[in-house]
């Protein structure tokens, strides 16, 4: 037991004097055997678990701490997954317009722009928002991943205390296939179906018309002006219509008032 004791106080020695020496002169790789030996004292990545393919699981208090404030890291999350956002701290540093997100899952007010209010429990509740919102929610996402290092995912919302994605998650991810699927079919209907030029006068009134670039679609037809109803007969727009589509079933389509049905312009009075 002497012994033991002995050689345990003997390597302890050793230690100490190494740390002093590393100290002075390689800071780093002291900092390094530090947090091996003796547990990080800050917080960057020191308490934190890992998930199933290896990335890192943030409570949302150990988010909080990735703030940028005193030299921290700044990480922030959307959509349950954490970035590492520290190399523009001139967007998310304190003190900068977009510090608001650093810490935090604040995912709806990437779409509201609402920075004022926060709370914490409804900030990264995106499940209520409608198509346009989730598609850029999408494309934020996007733009994360490929500017920014992935570093984990916040258990809550989205993940669970083993980093699998929540029944919340598969929702979102399914309304967000959704969303693309149907913003992809209205643009092939925009494709084919392109927007008529337009413009108002007090005296006549509207007036719409087919050119080969109306819509901002360049084409080799003009096409016939006709109203084109949404899905649910709610939103009309004028669209230029191809001489073999004018029959079509696939979309709604009528012609205007008082405008030969050959005319490549209509007018209309405002009702
Ligand atoms: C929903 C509203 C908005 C949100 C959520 C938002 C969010 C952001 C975020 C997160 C960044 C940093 C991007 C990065 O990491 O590189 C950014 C950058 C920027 N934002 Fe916004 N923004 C919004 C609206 C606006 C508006 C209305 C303007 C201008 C009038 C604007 C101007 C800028 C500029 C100039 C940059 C810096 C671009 C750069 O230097 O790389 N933002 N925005």
């Amino acid at each position: 037991m002497k012994v033991f004791r002995g050689h345990f106080l003997k390597s302890q020695l050793i230690l100490v004097i190494t740390a002093v020496i590393l100290g002075v002169c390689c800071p780093k790789i002291w900092e390094q055997l530090r947090s091996i030996h003796f547990g990080k004292k800050d917080t960057a990545n020191g308490n934190l678990s890992a998930g199933n393919y290896n990335d890192l699981l943030f409570s949302k208090e150990q988010l909080n701490e990735f703030n940028g404030v005193d030299g921290q890291p700044i990480y922030l999350a959307l959509l349950g997954r954490v970035y590492d956002v520290t190399r523009d701290e001139k967007h998310y540093g304190s003190g900068w317009s977009y510090h608001f997100f650093a810490g935090r899952d604040a995912s709806v007010a990437f779409v509201t722009a609402d920075f004022k209010n926060y709370i914490e429990e409804e900030a990264d509740n995106v499940l209520a928002l409608k198509s346009p919102a989730i598609l850029s929610l999408i494309n934020w996402e996007r733009f994360f991943k490929s500017k920014y290092i992935y570093k984990g995912k916040v258990i809550g919302r989205f993940y669970n205390e083993s980093g699998h994605p929540t029944k919340y998650e598969n929702k979102f991810r399914a309304m967000a296939e959704e969303a693309e699927f149907d913003s992809f079919n209205k643009q092939k209907l925009r494709d084919k179906y392109p927007d008529c030029n337009i413009e108002w006068s007090m005296g006549r009134g509207f007036h719409v018309w087919c050119t080969e670039s109306s819509g901002g679609k360049e084409r080799n037809w003009i096409g016939y002006p006709r109203k084109l109803y949404g899905l649910d007969n709610a939103d009309i727009r004028c669209a230029c219509v191809k001489n073999e589509n004018l029959d079509t079933n696939e979309v709604v389509i009528k012609p205007y008032d008082n405008c030969d049905s050959k005319s490549q312009e209509c007018y209309y009075p405002v009702n």
